[in-house]
């Protein structure tokens, strides 16, 4: 990694001003949340947009190549074989079509986890997509979609039958694929499936996939795959945070070992852990409930370490009345008096965080 940024550092003189490694350990032991009652709030919220740039639609398509010529002759002929490919760190090969079918993805590390469920690996046709192909086998998740591993099945639950009543909207444009095929997989997972999924999923633990830089200009960021990617040349952060990969074949190829950088503006890092931990008058300690090393509870869901694109994306949903049920009402005060820039910088230093 360091190496890496080295590189990236020379070659395109990006000003990188500091790569954050750093953890912070908690002094004492967590103590348990006390589950606060929100105080009922006279008026509603106002709304944020979600910003265009939280949601990288996958480039228009170039124009379609002409259609092959009807083949009748080569109707009994062999199809060619396909090539098979692979990623750093696993001797598994598979095809291209393997890798994209969302019935049976790739299973690149078969070791790291225990048996998956048959909703985890396979999903059902034909509309529950395997949880594995978007989440990845262990939950580690991808910046497009969300990171499952750890999070208490009670919660993964709770959330799986939100999203099928309704009551948790998704976020983003209709367009924006990945959270529009969630809601149709949730609507239809059977109450066993759910079950299941959640159990399995609770208990894969999530390893650090995220470092955050803050940087004025960075490199230019194409969005591709749903997700943002290094082109060439440089260009303004602005007011913005962008997830990107600086390898978009092992993106591509599911990879879950592959790890991401979010790039934020300068200084981040330290107000939002200045709001992190105490609030700063803009909004609740997230430790009071999330706890000391924001890793949650057997309720509350960790939020150390995970991808910032999906933390502001909720965030937001909090904000905007997109995410209710009868505990989101909790974090109704913490969202409340918080710009797009307060929420930028928490969810920087909530996300360089280990996990
Ligand atoms: C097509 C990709 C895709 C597939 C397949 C998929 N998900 Fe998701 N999942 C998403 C996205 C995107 C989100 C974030 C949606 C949002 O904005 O709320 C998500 C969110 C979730 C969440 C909420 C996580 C949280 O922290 O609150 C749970 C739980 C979940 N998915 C479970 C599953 C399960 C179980 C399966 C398999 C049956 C599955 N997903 C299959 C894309 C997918
Ligand atoms: C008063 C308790 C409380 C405080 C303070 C609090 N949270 Fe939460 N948070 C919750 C609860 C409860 C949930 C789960 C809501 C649900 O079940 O939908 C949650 C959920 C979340 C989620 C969604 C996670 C996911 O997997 O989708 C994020 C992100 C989050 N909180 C961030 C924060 C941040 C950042 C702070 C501090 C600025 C904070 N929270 C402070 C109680 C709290």
């Amino acid at each position: 990694m360091g190496n890496t940024l080295y590189k990236l550092h020379l070659a395109r003189i990006v000003p990188v001003l500091c790569l954050v490694t750093s953890v912070t350990w908690a002094a004492d032991p967590p103590k348990p949340a006390t589950a606060m009652a929100a105080p009922a709030s006279a008026a509603p919220m106002t709304a944020i947009e979600y910003p265009d740039w939280l949601f990288p639609l996958i480039p228009k398509e170039l124009p379609a190549p002409p259609p092959a010529k009807p083949a009748a002759d080569k109707a009994d002929a062999p199809k060619p074989e396909e090539e098979l490919l692979d990623i750093p760190g696993s001797t598994e090969k598979f095809p291209l079509s393997r890798i994209n079918d969302a019935f049976n993805p790739p299973d690149w590390r078969p070791a790291s986890h225990g048996p998956m469920p048959d909703v985890v690996a396979k999903g059902r046709k034909p509309d529950v997509m395997a949880c594995a192909f978007c989440h990845t086998p262990t939950g580690q998740g991808r910046p497009e979609n969300s990171a499952l591993a750890g999070l208490p099945a009670a919660y993964i639950k709770q959330q799986l039958l939100d999203y099928r009543s309704g009551r948790r909207k998704g976020v983003g444009p209709d367009t924006y694929l990945p959270v529009q095929n969630m809601l149709k997989i949730a609507k239809a997972m059977t109450d066993k499936e759910i079950d299941e999924s959640a159990e399995y999923f609770s208990q894969q633990k999530l390893k650090r996939r995220v470092y955050v830089i803050e940087s004025l200009r960075i490199p230019r960021a194409e969005p591709a795959a749903w997700i943002y990617y290094e082109h060439g040349g440089t260009e303004d952060l602005g007011d913005r945070m962008l997830e990107v990969t600086q390898d978009l074949t092992r993106h591509e190829r599911r990879d879950d070992r592959l790890e991401y950088l979010a790039y934020v503006p300068p200084g981040a890092i330290n107000r939002g852990k200045r709001m992190v931990l105490g609030g700063e008058g803009k909004t609740v300690a997230c430790t009071q409930c999330h706890l000391a090393n924001l890793k949650g509870t057997d309720q509350i869901p960790p939020i150390a370490g995970r991808s910032p694109t999906y933390l502001l994306r909720q965030m937001l949903a909090f904000r905007n009345g997109d995410r209710v049920n009868e505990h989101s009402a909790q974090m109704n005060p913490v969202v409340e008096k918080l710009t797009m820039a307060d929420m930028i910088d928490i969810v920087a230093y909530v996300s360089s965080q280990y996990p």
